[in-house]
């Protein structure tokens, strides 16, 4: 049967990086405090020019050379984003437009940090299913323009930035590919995490508003039962996983689902503490590092798992 091989990863992160101690000079903050409770100690905040579609192109672009392919080969492109520069066009088709690229189709999905997941779930769906051969599946986001600045207990969490991955349908015989994608939501705890208006609702403040405790008590169980979940389908056990490369919101909801994996921190790709979390952009950024440094190797199964407002969670198993 068809499937997808994942052929290309590249990122793009905005030049402007902000520590701990430049937020602690303007909110009653501090680097140990975001340091023990998150892990993060610093973050990249886009520039005026930074936007969802500018970020997404470049990092498209870095996928495509990995891969060896021009935009020409796309058959379509979906990005998985919270911050889009308009309510439409989508992201997707402005990106096609600054690729130059005026064939195959493209849209936005939304959710939230679950995005890439669930732009890779869909992107696998439409390779098997025959409707598109080589698909750019890409995550972009500008949290620090809905982040409420005077919020302590949100802002200091998020960054800006955008990772992108090359999907390419084959039918060669072989063991590596998309293994199988889980997504889930619970719109029954929607009020936990969300974003209080949108172009919809303008009289709304348009800021991230989170329970961080209640997020953090469905995070650990949700992304527990989801990586089981995987692993149970394609009858894999713990042992087998190469690496985890977590949606990256705080070291300690990522070290819980290490810990239960029985994985040791050197077998799972951490990227919260420089990036902090970029929502949707965080899996496909940290896939980007881990191929590119020699990481991930080929043969290697990894896992990816993410939760985030909707509530959205999910996980996905790939052979490299
Ligand atoms: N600096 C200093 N103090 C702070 C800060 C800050 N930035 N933010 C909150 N505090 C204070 C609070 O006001 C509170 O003070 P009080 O005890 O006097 O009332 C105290 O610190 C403890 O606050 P809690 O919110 O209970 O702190 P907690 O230990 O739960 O840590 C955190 C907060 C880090 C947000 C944690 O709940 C968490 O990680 N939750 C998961 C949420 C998450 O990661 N969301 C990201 C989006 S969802 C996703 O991507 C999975």
């Amino acid at each position: 049967a068809r499937r997808s091989l994942l052929v290309g990863f590249g990122g793009f992160l905005p030049d402007r990086v902000v520590t701990n101690d430049e937020l602690a000079a303007q909110l009653d903050t501090s680097d140990d405090w975001i340091k023990t409770r998150t892990g993060i100690t610093r973050r990249h905040i886009a520039g005026p020019n930074d936007t969802a579609t500018s970020m997404g192109a470049q990092a498209a672009r870095r996928a495509l050379d990995y891969a060896g392919l021009t935009p020409a080969d796309i058959d379509a492109v979906i990005v998985g984003t919270s911050t889009p520069d308009q309510a439409f066009p989508a992201t997707a088709v402005r990106i096609q437009a600054e690729l130059g690229m005026q064939q195959g189709f493209g849209f936005d999905l939304a959710a939230a940090c679950s995005g890439f997941i669930f732009a890779l779930s869909t992107a696998d769906a439409f390779i098997r299913s025959g409707q598109a051969r080589n698909v750019l599946v890409i995550g972009s986001e500008v949290y620090s323009r809905i982040v409420d600045w005077s919020d302590r207990g949100t802002c200091v969490l998020f960054g800006d930035g955008a990772g992108a991955v090359v999907l390419s349908g084959t039918d060669e015989p072989g063991e590596a590919g998309l293994l199988s994608t889980h997504l889930h939501s619970d719109g029954t705890a929607g009020d936990l995490l969300y974003v209080d208006g949108a172009v919809g609702r303008r009289e709304m403040s348009g800021h991230l508003k989170m329970s961080g405790r209640d997020v953090f008590r469905h995070a650990v169980a949700k992304l527990s039962s989801s990586v089981d979940e995987a692993l149970k389908a394609e009858g894999l056990e713990y042992g087998d996983v190469s690496w985890l490369v977590p949606h990256q919101a705080n070291i300690r909801i990522i070290e819980g689902v290490a810990k239960k994996l029985n994985l040791p921190p050197e077998r799972v790709v951490i990227t919260v503490d420089r990036h902090a979390n970029t929502s949707a952009a965080s899996i496909p950024l940290a896939l980007d590092e881990a191929v590119r440094d020699g990481r991930i190797q080929k043969g290697d199964l990894v896992l990816m798992e993410a939760l985030g407002g909707g509530l959205t969670w999910g996980s996905a198993l790939a052979r490299f």
